[in-house]
């Protein structure tokens, strides 16, 4: 039987290795991205967030799963749902128990519920209920604890101040208390990692190169005792990178690198679109997160 998604996340976290999680805001770009994972042998989860549907062409999570469906390969893929807000990056409410229940009907293998914006007490609160409705179906849940900021309209404060105040990270003990309180299997941390932009002229422009506090990374990791998952993964310094993922980072998201490529492209030609997604995924396994050939460890004899 093929391996769960709880367990393949496992996999690579007691390795020490990650498992990249690559975003799909418009549908063409499925199929280059899983042919590249295969091509370099990769196990990699492919994802689609709420506001891709939202605010890209990723259409529905049904039209998500339906082009995962035709192209998918279980020896190096699974499909899981990214940030569900509970209030999303324009502050409006959102049914999100509606959307994580639709989600396991229709075969998804893990799911992201991000309270992320709200005080700690409701952020546990909201985690909980997903991982009441994730049980039922036995899927694994992730949530996000500190502000991974990015989304939201309008420019980013300066990233050396951020990095340098750590304002906004995850703090270690209110970590400690939210995955024992949810129940949570995976932990989106903040430790200098930030969202590419989606929405204004930023969003076609080279993202900030950020860093991450790898010592702050220790002390989280040390109190919760669970993966932890990086987003903002386009664009980060290699040398934090490989050094995360050996502390703890287990799931690291990818969406911005691939999506400039593929919007890059596109007004030349459809093939020339999916030929930049291919590449700019082979690239990021092989050279930037150094991860080809990672399906032998995380999915060993499939
Ligand atoms: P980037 O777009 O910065 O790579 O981040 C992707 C992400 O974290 C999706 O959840």
């Amino acid at each position: 039987m093929a391996r769960s998604t709880r367990e393949l996340i496992l996999n690579a976290w007691k390795a020490g290795t990650v498992v990249p999680a690559l975003n799909v805001p418009h549908l063409p770009m499925m199929e280059p991205i899983v042919a590249a994972l295969r091509d370099t042998q990769t196990f990699g989860l492919i994802q689609v967030a709420r506001l891709e549907w939202e605010k890209f062409q990723a259409k529905s999570l049904k039209a998500i799963r339906d082009t995962y469906s035709q192209v998918k390969d279980e020896r190096y893929t699974r499909l899981h749902l990214d940030h569900v807000p509970v209030l999303d990056e324009d502050n409006k409410r959102v049914d999100f128990e509606a959307i994580i229940s639709e989600a396991a009907e229709l075969g998804y293998g893990s799911v992201m519920v991000d309270g992320s914006r709200l005080p700690l007490a409701e952020n546990i609160a909201c985690t909980a209920k997903v991982v009441a409705i994730a049980y039922r179906a036995k899927l694994p849940v992730e949530a996000e604890l500190g502000a991974v900021l990015g989304h939201e309209a309008g420019p980013l404060p300066p990233y050396d101040e951020l990095f340098a105040s750590g304002k906004g990270f995850t703090d270690p003990v209110e970590a400690q208390r939210f995955v024992q309180e949810t129940g949570v299997d995976w932990l989106s941390v903040a430790i200098g990692n930030v969202h590419g932009a989606i929405s204004g002229a930023a969003k076609s422009q080279k993202k900030v190169e950020a860093r991450l506090n790898i010592e702050h990374l220790d002390r989280i990791r040390a109190l919760t005792g669970v993966p932890l998952v990086l987003h903002g993964g386009s664009g980060i310094r290699k040398e934090y990178l490989l050094q995360a993922f050996r502390h703890g980072i287990a799931k690291i998201n990818i969406g911005t690198a691939l999506r400039q490529a593929y919007e890059k492209a596109v007004p030349e030609s459809a093939a020339a679109a999916r030929q930049a997604v291919y590449d700019a995924t082979v690239t990021t396994m092989r050279d930037e997160l150094e991860i080809a050939g990672s399906a032998k460890i995380i999915n060993p004899g499939s």
